[in-house]
């Protein structure tokens, strides 16, 4: 595991694009998985400049999203779907046909699910994994308590990890109670790992992450285990990390 600590949010969304775009240019076909949430918006804000200025080419890769929720349509302003299109795919040449983010209408959930996994099995397992991190720990949609071995599924959304998104919705009640989510043994299969948090109401999930004894209650910790995990975060969120880090842990 490597922890890079960058001064600030500009910074931090900076080395994470470019590590992804270091990917892109290696294997131009390469399987990203990318996450929702305000932390990676800046990164993609960067790969969207980089699109633009510098003329990376997104047209071969394939992606995976992390989550969706439950009961959500794709054109909905709230769903991933929304989001990932705002905020990325409708500014780049990625090949829509190429694009996988579960489907929260799905009919039948499980068998939605289990061909996700087939999917990304299909395009050769994730190359690199971009991750959030919720304030309890959460990674993607797999909340405390959540099998460190799980597998793409429906999960029910903690009261907390509700109320930290209903900023997003009209009212309290419009917060789905469910989501679809990759496994944190899905997530931990993908080839590497890249983690951004910002901001001091992260401080306590990362220490957690970094410094924590592996467990199923912070479901971020088991990043410890991955062979390549990269931890980009600000100043605030490294705040409370105990241990000298002049900008790396190995
Ligand atoms: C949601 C998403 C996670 C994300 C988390 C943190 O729960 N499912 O993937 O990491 O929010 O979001 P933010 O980056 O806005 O703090």
């Amino acid at each position: 595991m490597l922890v890079i600590i960058k001064k600030n949010y500009d910074e931090m969304s900076v080395e994470g694009a470019k590590m992804v775009a270091d990917l892109i240019r290696r294997k131009p076909n390469c399987v990203i998985g990318f996450a929702t949430g305000g932390t990676p918006l800046g990164l993609y804000k960067e790969l969207i400049r980089m699109h633009k200025e510098e003329g990376l080419d997104f047209s071969k890769i394939t992606t995976f999203n992390l989550d969706e929720y439950v009961g959500l349509p794709p054109e909905h302003s709230q769903s991933y779907h929304f989001f990932m299109w705002e905020n990325l795919f409708k500014h780049i040449n990625v090949d829509p046909r190429y694009v996988h983010i579960p489907q929260g209408m799905a009919v039948d959930i499980d068998e939605f699910c289990d061909w996700y996994e087939e999917r990304i099995k299909y395009y050769g397992g994730i190359d690199l994994q971009i991750l959030g991190i919720g304030a309890n720990g959460h990674i993607a949609f797999n909340e405390p308590g959540s099998s460190l071995g799980s597998r793409t599924r429906i999960k029910t959304l903690k009261q907390e990890t509700r109320w930290d998104n209903k900023r997003f919705f009209e009212s309290d009640d419009d917060v789905p109670q469910y989501a679809i989510t990759m496994g944190v043994g899905t997530i931990m299969d993908s080839k590497a790992l890249l983690l951004l948090a910002s901001g001091k109401g992260k401080a306590t999930a990362i220490k957690a992450t970094v410094e924590g004894p592996i467990t199923a209650l912070h479901p971020a910790t088991i990043v410890q285990m991955h062979r390549k995990a990269f931890i980009i975060c600000d100043e605030g969120a490294a705040s409370t990390l105990s241990t000298e880090y002049s900008g790396y842990l190995s």
